[in-house]
Order: structure tokens, then C-alpha cells, then sequence
């Protein structure tokens, strides 16, 4: 595959970035169809810009709101999206609501991925260990991962691809959490290698299209 067969990602983190460094290490060792051109970081202290830096990727981080921070959030990510041309936008770990005309102008390509399964435990409020806890607190058996398009709303896009996760009875949010992470970190690289692929794109209606049956859940084992 040549450089300018790959698909050019942007990737948006507000934390440590686990996800971010899975799709690197998947994109250098096991696949070459995605060039992660950028890391945009919602904040100054996110662990995540320390992996850019050490990566050699290019990192913007959103500057501090003001009152219309609508506004300048949409302002900014216009900006940068304009300087490095993404296909595909990928949330991950990024703890703020797309704006609207960012919605609008970059539909059908922006993901996200969420550690729970979806439309449960999602929404405003649902991150972290908050999703965990939701989920043991409800007696749930099944948890798991869900990558999905991004709306409006925190949480609600169609989804693209699901992968259950068992929740044992002895469970805290902090074992749930691992063991769902390690599962993120092989449907999210998969994902992205699927869209870039041009396997999966969101068609008319919001309806997500697969061209193969990857999506479905039989070839996913329990605990990945
Ligand atoms: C992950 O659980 C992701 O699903 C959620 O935020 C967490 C980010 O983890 N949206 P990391 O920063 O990628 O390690």
C-alpha cells in the first residue's frame, strides 16, 4: 500500500490514551491502511499528549473555554480538521460533546468508542468508572464495548459494532474496567480497519452498511 492509500485519522482524547496507543501500535505492526495524522486533547494535563510526543504525532490541544465556548470549540476543530484533512474522526476516551456544526459538517465520519453496551449505560455523565458501576449496580451478567457514529447527543449515533463482555459476581468498576479495556483495544483498531477498508460507512438514514458480515458477533469470544 502506498502513503496516499491510506486513510488519514484524527484522533480525540481527554485521558491517559490506552486506545490511542492501540490504534498506533495496530496501524505500525499489523495493518498500514491508516495514517493517525493528529491528536487533538481537550486539555493540558491529558496523559495522552506525552504518547503523541513520543510518537512523533502532531498534537493541538483545545485552548481553555470562554463562555461561548460553543463558538470557539467549533472555531477550533474547524481549523484544525481544515490543516490535516481527516477521513475519519475517532473519539476516544474524549470527554466532551461534539458541537453541532462539527456533527453536521464531518457526518458519518465521526466514531466513538464506549465501554459498555449501548444504548445502556451511555449519556451525559456516563464515563469512567461511572459506567462500570452503573452496570454492577444494575445486576447486568453481559457488559461490553460499543463503536459507534457520532450525532448530536453523548452516546446515541448508530452503532457499528459491538463485543460483549461477561461481568463476574465478585466484579468492582476497577476489574470490570480492565477487563473491558482489553477488549476497546482490539474492536477500536478493528474498527477503524474496517472503515478504512470502505467495509463499513453510514449510509442513508443513519443506517450503518457493512459489506461483509465482520460485525457480527459470532466470531467474538467473550472475553476477546
Ligand atoms: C475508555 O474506556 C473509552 O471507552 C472511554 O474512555 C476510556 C478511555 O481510556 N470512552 P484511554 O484514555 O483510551 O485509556
Amino acid at each position: 500500500m502506498t502513503v496516499s492509500d491510506q486513510t488519514r485519522i484524527v484522533v480525540l482524547a481527554s485521558g491517559g490514551g490506552s486506545n490511542f496507543q492501540a490504534l498506533i501500535d495496530h496501524f505500525r505492526s499489523v495493518s498500514a491502511a491508516v495514517d493517525i495524522v493528529g491528536l487533538v486533547a481537550s486539555r493540558t494535563t491529558a496523559g495522552v499528549i506525552e504518547r503523541a510526543t513520543r510518537e512523533n504525532i502532531s498534537c493541538a490541544v483545545m485552548p481553555g473555554l470562554t463562555t461561548n465556548s460553543n463558538d470557539s470549540e467549533t472555531r477550533f476543530l474547524t481549523e484544525t480538521f481544515d490543516e490535516w484533512t481527516p477521513d475519519l474522526i475517532v473519539l476516544a476516551g474524549y470527554m466532551r460533546l461534539i458541537p453541532p456544526g462539527i456533527v453536521k459538517a464531518q457526518w458519518g465520519k465521526i466514531i466513538n468508542i464506549h465501554p459498555a453496551l449501548l444504548p445502556s449505560f451511555g449519556g451525559s455523565g456516563m464515563y469512567g468508572a461511572y459506567v462500570h458501576e452503573a452496570v454492577i449496580t444494575s445486576g447486568a451478567r453481559v457488559s461490553g464495548v460499543t463503536v459507534h457514529f457520532v450525532d448530536e447527543v453523548y452516546d446515541r449515533g448508530p452503532t457499528i459494532a459491538q463485543w460483549p463482555v461477561p461481568v463476574q459476581v465478585d466484579d468492582t468498576p476497577q476489574s470490570l474496567a480492565a477487563r473491558v479495556l482489553k477488549v476497546e483495544h482490539l474492536l477500536l483498531p478493528a474498527v477503524v480497519e474496517a472503515f478504512a477498508e470502505g467495509r463499513v460507512t453510514l449510509g442513508e438514514g443513519g443506517r450503518v452498511e457493512w459489506t461483509d458480515e465482520w460485525f457480527s458477533n459470532e466470531h467474538f469470544t467473550m472475553e476477546g
